[in-house]
C-alpha cells in the first residue's frame, strides 16, 4: 500500500495529460459511485461551482429521475453493484451517461453505448487510485463546463503530493506523531463544510480499510448542534479511548475558527483532542489532496501500529461475494 500511495502524483500527471472530452454545456451531473471511487464525486463537489450531486447507493435519488441530469459513473472495478444499478436505472430513464472505470460490466456499457469514458489504468485497489479517480471525473465535468480544474493545478497538486510523500518530508513525520497519539483509540476526524468536508470523510474511510480501525467523520458547524453533548455519559470510556483530530483549512472562515477553538474547550473534559491538521498549497485542489494524503499516511501508520496488512479488505469481498449468492 505504501507503493500504491507513492503513485498518487503520478496519477495526477497522468490525469493532467487527458484529453478533455468535449461535450454539451450542461448545469448539473449526478456522480453515483461507491467507497473508494465515490470519494471521487465527493471531491468533485467539493471543488465545483456548479451543482454536483453524488450518490451512493441503488438506483437513482427520486428527484434525477426525470431531471434530465446527467449521470457519471464512478467504479474502479467496474463491476460495483450499486453503481450497475444506478446506471440501469438512467438508462432506462434515458439519461445522459459517462464512466470513469478501468474495466469490468461498466467499461463494456460504456464502450457499447459511446459514453464519453476515462478509462483508468488497473490493477490498483481502489482507494489507492483516487488520482486516477478523481482526475478522470474532472476530465469529464471539464467537457461539460462544470470543472475549470485543469493541467496546472493537476501538476501543482502533483509536485505538492511527491512533497508531502518524500521519505524525509516533514509531513510523514506529523503523520507518525499523529498515528502515535492515536494509538489504541478511536478516531473522530472533525472538519467543516466545504473543501475539507470530503477530505475527513476521506480520513474516516481510509483508516477503517487501511488500519482496519473504527473512525468517524462529522462537520462544523453541524456537530455543534449535536456532536458536542455526546461526551459526558462515557467519558469513562471515551476519555482515554477516542481521539479527535480536526481538519483545517485557511478558508474555513473566521466563525469556523471560533468554533474549532471553543468547540475544543467544552469538549476537553470528556475526550481528547488530538491535534489538527492544515490543508497545504494554493489552490483548493492542492488544498484537498494534501489533506487526504496526510490522512492515507495517518491511516498506513495506524495499521503499522495495529500489525496488519493495509491491502486487504477481505470483509468488503466476503459481503460482495456472499451478496452476490443472493437472489436479486
Ligand atoms: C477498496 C475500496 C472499496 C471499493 C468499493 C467499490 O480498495 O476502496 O471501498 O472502492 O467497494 O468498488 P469499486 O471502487 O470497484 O466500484
Amino acid at each position: 500500500m505504501q507503493r500504491m500511495v507513492a503513485t498518487w502524483g503520478a496519477q495526477l500527471r497522468w490525469a493532467a495529460l487527458l484529453a478533455q472530452p468535449q461535450g454539451p454545456s450542461l448545469d448539473q451531473v449526478l456522480i453515483c459511485g461507491m467507497g473508494g471511487s465515490g470519494i471521487s464525486g465527493d471531491f468533485a463537489a467539493a471543488l465545483c461551482s456548479a451543482p454536483v450531486r453524488v450518490h451512493k447507493g441503488y438506483g437513482l435519488p427520486a428527484w434525477a429521475a426525470n431531471s434530465g441530469t446527467a449521470v457519471l459513473a464512478v467504479s474502479y472495478s467496474g463491476n460495483t453493484e450499486e453503481t450497475l444499478s444506478a446506471v440501469e436505472a438512467a438508462r432506462a430513464g434515458g439519461l445522459r451517461l459517462a464512466a470513469v472505470t478501468s474495466g469490468g460490466r461498466l467499461l463494456e456499457v460504456a464502450r457499447s453505448e459511446g459514453w464519453p469514458l476515462v478509462e483508468v489504468p488497473g490493477g490498483l485497489q481502489p482507494r489507492a487510485a483516487l488520482g486516477y479517480l478523481l482526475g478522470g471525473v474532472i476530465s469529464l465535468l471539464g467537457g461539460w463546463g462544470i470543472s475549470s480544474i485543469g493541467p496546472n493545478e493537476l501538476n501543482a497538486a502533483a509536485a505538492l503530493t511527491d512533497s508531502l510523500l518524500d521519505k524525509a518530508s516533514a509531513a510523514r513525520l506529523d503523520a507518525s506523531r499523529l498515528a502515535a497519539s492515536l494509538d489504541g483509540r478511536m478516531v473522530g476526524v472533525y472538519g467543516s463544510e466545504g473543501l475539507v468536508a470530503p477530505a475527513a470523510q476521506r480520513w474516516k474511510t481510509q483508516i477503517n480499510e487501511n488500519a482496519k480501525w473504527p473512525a468517524w467523520w462529522a462537520l462544523l458547524p453541524e456537530l455543534d448542534h449535536n456532536e458536542v453533548l455526546s461526551w459526558s455519559s462515557l467519558s469513562h470510556i471515551t476519555r482515554d479511548k477516542v481521539g479527535l483530530v480536526v481538519l483545517r483549512d485557511r478558508d474555513e472562515g473566521a466563525r469556523v475558527a471560533a468554533r474549532v477553538r471553543i468547540t475544543a474547550e467544552v469538549m476537553d473534559r470528556d475526550v481528547n483532542w488530538v491535534g489538527e491538521v492544515w490543508s497545504q498549497g494554493e489552490l483548493p485542489l492542492e488544498r484537498i489532496v494534501s489533506l487526504a494524503v496526510m490522512g492515507d499516511l495517518v491511516s498506513l501508520e495506524l495499521a503499522r501500529l495495529a500489525g496488519v496488512d493495509p491491502v486487504p479488505v477481505e470483509a468488503i469481498e466476503e459481503l460482495k461475494q456472499k451478496l452476490a449468492e443472493e437472489p436479486s
